[in-house]
């Protein structure tokens, strides 16, 4: 079997590092796997004093910037990969409400430089490529797999009792999350929160979710005139060991783990009710190692979630129980971050489909391994 080439941006980060190391462990004589990673480790995941991390063998890590069109280039014609999976982003949903310029930098002109040097690389091979429909384009890129978020539904798929429709609520107001009124309203309509197809339309609400919407465009459009396929995966919310600890602005399980672990008292934003989907590190490594190899129709949305909903004081109480502490070490403060939404769940029949994948790990088993996780990395 021919050495499968594999490119990940952002390869450093929670997911980037678990698949690495996955798909390693996958590699052998009979089908054997090469990874570059790019990161640029980032300071605000990896902390300040971040030294380049250890990758097992096969692994060559190249510390950069994905907007870095010069390094991108020379990467790609270097690495020549058949598969990229794209994941250098900025992450965090309230952040991204302050600092608009950054995430559309780094997040759509990253995007951008990496889908404008692939084409480039495979010009200087090959000629243009969107010259003739079957002139071989000598890159060997088969697959581009994009990490999106389920961020792109805005407040996703909502039953309407009322009028027995199904509807996506408009963001909600910061007047209404001030009045307390958190769950997002229709005039005229009852709503009950229900799972969230791809059929969906996309209503972002944070410019977080806006610049997803924005990579998937631009990796279906480029794509479409391109010999590679785009799978996108629209993740629900990743939790586990290997979260950064130290990135206060993402991973609301990993923060509430560090601040109960320093003793502090939880502060749970709204009334406690807000939904999560969360969905264990290793159910979404093994989707993307079954990417990897799929053939999934070009421009395929994926979404990847446990298909079931916690709310975020179920969650507050169940770490505080796992570490031992009071389960009501916790305040329902009122608080709100603007462009947050209130519920989330996936419906995750697309992937069974398409991949024949399905979430093995329970929110309880995937709790208890990421204290167990965090309680060993405060102990060391
Ligand atoms: N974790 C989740 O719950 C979740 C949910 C939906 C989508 N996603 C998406 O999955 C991807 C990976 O997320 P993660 O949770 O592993 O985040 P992470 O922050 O742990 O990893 C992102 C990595 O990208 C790197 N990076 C950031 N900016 C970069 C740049 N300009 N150039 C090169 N590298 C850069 C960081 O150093 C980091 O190692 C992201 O695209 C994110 O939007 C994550």
């Amino acid at each position: 079997m021919a050495e499968q080439r594999i490119l990940i941006t952002g390869g450093a980060g929670f997911i980037g590092s678990r698949t690495v190391q996955q798909l390693m462990q996958h590699s052998c004589a009979a089908a054997p796997v090469a990874i570059w990673v790019l990161d640029n480790l980032h300071p605000q995941v990896h902390g300040a004093a971040a030294t380049s991390p250890e990758f097992p063998k096969g692994v060559t890590f190249v510390k950069g910037d994905v907007c870095d069109r010069r390094l991108i280039t020379e990467l790609l014609a270097t690495a020549r990969p058949n598969v990229i999976i794209h994941m250098a982003a900025e992450t965090g949903t309230g952040q991204s409400m302050d600092e608009i310029y950054r995430y559309c930098q780094i997040n759509v002109m990253g995007t951008a430089v990496l889908l404008e040097a692939i084409a480039q690389v495979s010009a200087q091979i090959d000629g243009p490529v969107n010259g003739p429909v079957n002139e071989p384009n000598k890159l060997p890129l088969e697959r581009f797999i994009l990490m999106s978020s389920r961020a792109v539904y805005g407040e996703g798929a909502y039953w309407d009792t009322t009028h027995r429709q199904t509807v996506v609520p408009p963001p909600r107001s910061v007047e209404d999350l001030k009045a307390g009124r958190f769950d997002p309203i229709v005039p005229g309509a009852r709503l009950r929160a229900v799972p969230t197809s791809e059929t969906m339309p996309p209503a972002p609400s944070s410019i977080y979710a806006s610049t997803k919407l924005m990579q998937e465009h631009l990796v279906q459009q480029a794509g479409a005139i391109a010999p590679w396929q785009a799978t996108i995966f629209r993740f629900q919310n990743v939790y586990g060991p290997g979260q950064s600890l130290k990135n206060p602005y993402t991973g609301v399980l990993s923060i509430f783990s560090r601040q109960i672990l320093a003793g502090k008292t939880l502060n749970i934003y709204e009334d406690g009710q807000i939904g999560r989907d969360f969905v264990f590190i290793e159910d979404v490594v093994n989707a993307l190692v079954l990417a990897c190899n799929a053939n999934i129709p070009h421009g395929s949305i994926i979404n990847i979630g446990s298909g079931k909903t916690t709310t975020i004081l179920e969650a507050a109480k169940t770490l505080l129980r796992l570490y031992g502490k009071p389960t009501d070490a916790y305040q329902i403060t009122g608080d709100f971050r603007a462009g947050d939404i209130r519920h989330a769940v996936a419906d995750i029949q697309l992937a069974q489909q398409l991949l024949n994948w399905q979430p093995n790990v329970s929110v309880e088993d995937g709790l208890s391994k990421l204290a167990a996780w965090c309680e060993e990395c405060v102990l060391t």
